[in-house]
C-alpha cells in the first residue's frame, strides 16, 4: 500500500509538471511523461532547430513544451522577440541550461555563457576588452599566420580541384586560430593537433543520456555530475580531456609568470586570454553573488576573476570560438560553390580592395559584399540557434500572453529568417545583394543573438571568415562535384553543422 501511494504521488508530481502548458492552454507537442520532448531536443543525428521550425508551422507563433521538468516557450514573433532580448532584459537575464551544464548561481565555475545577473555582468565586463577592434588587431598577425598554413595544405592536397574535406579543413583552422589567440599556442598545429579531435568530440554528442536525465530528474543532478566529470561516465572522455590540457595551460603561465617575477621581468601586454584573465584574477571567491536585484543599468565594478573562472571561460572560448566559425565558413563555402555569380562578384571586390600580398584590417573593412555573403549564408542557415534562449526570471508578459518565472524562451531562428512577411517572397533564397539596403524594424536577424547578450566573439568570428576567404578567393574558386552533398544536410544539437561537405578548390582563370 505505501508504495502504491508513493507510487501515485511521483506520478501526479510528474503529470503535473507535463500538462504544464495544457493547463495553461498554450499548444505544443507533448512528447512522453517525464521526458516530455527532450529525446527529439537532444537528437544530434538531425538537427533539432529544424523540428523546432516544423513545430511553429503546426502550433503557431507561440507554443510550449516539457523538456523532463524545463518548460520551454518557442517564440518567433518579431516584436515578441525584441521584448525578450531588448526592452524587457531585465526580467530575462538567464540562458536556458540543462540542469548538468550547473547552477547559473551557486556552481563556482559558470562559463559566461551560462552565467546570469551579476555574476554575468562581471564575466562579460572583464572579457569584452579582448574581442574590441583594438585588441584583434594585435592579434592578426597570428591569424594571419594561420592562414598561410592553410593555404599551404591547400596548396598540397587540394591541387588541380581534388575533392577535399573543406569543413575539416575549416576546422583545422578554426581550431588553429583560436589556440594561438586565446590559449597561447606558440605556432601553428593545423592537421596536427589532437585537441581537435576532443573539441569535435564535444559538439558530437553522445552525452544525450546524461542531459535527459538530468532535465527529468534534477534532484539527482549532483551525483550525476559526480559521475560525468570525476568518473568519466556517459561519454564525458572529450570534456574532461579539454578541461585538462586548458587547465594545464593556465597553470604553466602562472609557472611561468612567478618565474619572471622572480627574475624581476616587467610583465609585458597580455598576449592571450589566459593572460587577460590571470590580470583580473583574484583570491577572493565571489561564491554567493546573488542576482535578487540584478538590472541591466546597475553599475558593477568588480573586475576579478577566480582561478576556476579563468579556467571554466578559457575553455569556453576555445570551444565556442572554434566550432561555430568553422560552419559559419562551411556555410559560405556551400553557397558560392553553387552560386557563381555570388563568388565572381565576391572575387573582384577582394581584387579591388586587397592587391597587395598581406591584406591589412582596413582592407578587411572594406569587405561590404563578403560580409553579406557571410551575413546571408548564416541567415539561411542560423546555426546556432539554440543559444538564441532566455529564463524568464521575473512574471512579467508578452502582448497578452503571461510568461512565469522559470519558464525558458526559446526563439525559432529558423522560422524567424525564413519568414516571408519579414524577408520577402524570396526569403528562401540565398541574396548577398539583400543587406545592400537597410533592415526594416521587422528583420530581425538573430544568427549572432542580440541585446545585452549579444555573441561577444562576432567581431573575431567576421575578420576569422574575411581574411581566410580574401587569401583563398584570390587564387582559387570552390566548386561542387560529384560527391558535394546538396542540398546539405544538417547534424548537430548546440550547432547545426554539414553532414558532410566535400567541394574541390579550383585555380581561377
Ligand atoms: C560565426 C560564428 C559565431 C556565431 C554564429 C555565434 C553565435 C552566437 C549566438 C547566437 C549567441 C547567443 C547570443 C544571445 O543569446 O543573444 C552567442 C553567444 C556567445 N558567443 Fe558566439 N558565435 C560565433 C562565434 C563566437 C566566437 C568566435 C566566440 C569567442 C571566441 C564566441 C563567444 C560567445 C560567447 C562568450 C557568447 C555568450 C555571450 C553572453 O552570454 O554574454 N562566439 N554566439
Amino acid at each position: 500500500m505505501f508504495l502504491f501511494l508513493i507510487f501515485v504521488a511521483i506520478s501526479t508530481y510528474y503529470i503535473y509538471h507535463w500538462t504544464f502548458w495544457k493547463r495553461r492552454g498554450v499548444p505544443g507537442p507533448w512528447g512522453i511523461p517525464i521526458l516530455g520532448k527532450s529525446g527529439a531536443m537532444l537528437d544530434d543525428r538531425s538537427a533539432p532547430p529544424l523540428l523546432i521550425q516544423e513545430w511553429t508551422k503546426k502550433y503557431g507563433k507561440v507554443y510550449g513544451f516539457t523538456e523532463g521538468m524545463q518548460k520551454v516557450m518557442v517564440i518567433s514573433d518579431p516584436d515578441m522577440v525584441q521584448e525578450v532580448f531588448v526592452k524587457q532584459y531585465d526580467n530575462f537575464f538567464g540562458r536556458k541550461v540543462n540542469p548538468i551544464q550547473g547552477d547559473p548561481d551557486k556552481d563556482k565555475d559558470v562559463p559566461l555563457v551560462g552565467a546570469q545577473g551579476f555574476r554575468w555582468k562581471r564575466l562579460r565586463t572583464i572579457s569584452a576588452p579582448a574581442f574590441t577592434n583594438n585588441s584583434i588587431k594585435k592579434v592578426m598577425p597570428r591569424i594571419e599566420n594561420s592562414v598561410q598554413e592553410f593555404m599551404k595544405h591547400l596548396e598540397l592536397n587540394g591541387e588541380n580541384g581534388k575533392p577535399v574535406n573543406m569543413h575539416l579543413y575549416f576546422q583545422e583552422y578554426t581550431m588553429d586560430v583560436i589556440m594561438r589567440i586565446a590559449m597561447g599556442q606558440p605556432e601553428s598545429k593545423m592537421f596536427n593537433n589532437p585537441m581537435l579531435y576532443d573539441c569535435k568530440g564535444f559538439f558530437e554528442n553522445s552525452r544525450w543520456p546524461v542531459w535527459m536525465f538530468s532535465g527529468a530528474f534534477p534532484f539527482a543532478v549532483k551525483g550525476l555530475r559526480y559521475l560525468f566529470l570525476k568518473l568519466g561516465k556517459f561519454g564525458a572522455g572529450p570534456f574532461i580531456r579539454v578541461q585538462k590540457e586548458v587547465t594545464d595551460a593556465v597553470n604553466e603561465r602562472i609557472a611561468q609568470r612567478e618565474a619572471d617575477r622572480q627574475q624581476e621581468m616587467e610583465p609585458g601586454e597580455p598576449q592571450d586570454f589566459i593572460d587577460f584573465f590571470l590580470d583580473a584574477q583574484s583570491d577572493v571567491d565571489f561564491f554567493g553573488e546573488t542576482n535578487n536585484e540584478y538590472q541591466k543599468s546597475t553599475i558593477y565594478n568588480n573586475r576579478k576573476l577566480t582561478m576556476q573562472e579563468i579556467i571554466t571561460n578559457c575553455f569556453l572560448f576555445v570551444v565556442a570560438g572554434f566550432d561555430t566559425t568553422a560552419i559559419s565558413l562551411s556555410y559560405v563555402a556551400y553557397f558560392l560553390s553553387l552560386n557563381p555569380r555570388v563568388q565572381r562578384k565576391l572575387q573582384e571586390e577582394v581584387d579591388r580592395e586587397c592587391p597587395d600580398s598581406e591584406i591589412t584590417f582596413e582592407q578587411l573593412s572594406k569587405l561590404k559584399y563578403m560580409e553579406n555573403t557571410i551575413k546571408e549564408a548564416l541567415r539561411v542557415f542560423p546555426m546556432a540557434a539554440f543559444a538564441n534562449s532566455r529564463r524568464c526570471m521575473r512574471t512579467t508578459k508578452l502582448g497578452d500572453t503571461v510568461v512565469e518565472e522559470g519558464v525558458d524562451i526559446l526563439v525559432d531562428t529558423w522560422t524567424l529568417h525564413h519568414d516571408k512577411k519579414v524577408w520577402g517572397e524570396d526569403a528562401d533564397e540565398f541574396k548577398p545583394e539583400r543587406w545592400e539596403s537597410l533592415l526594416n524594424s521587422h528583420q530581425s536577424f538573430m544568427s549572432f543573438g542580440a541585446g545585452p547578450r549579444v555573441c561577444l566573439g562576432m567581431r573575431l568570428a567576421y575578420l576569422e571568415q574575411k581574411l581566410l576567404l580574401a587569401h583563398v578567393l584570390r587564387k582559387y574558386s570552390f566548386v561542387a562535384n560529384t560527391q558535394t552533398q546538396v542540398p546539405m544536410k544538417l547534424v548537430g544539437r548546440a550547432t547545426s553543422r554539414p553532414q558532410s561537405l566535400i567541394l574541390s578548390v579550383e585555380p581561377r582563370n
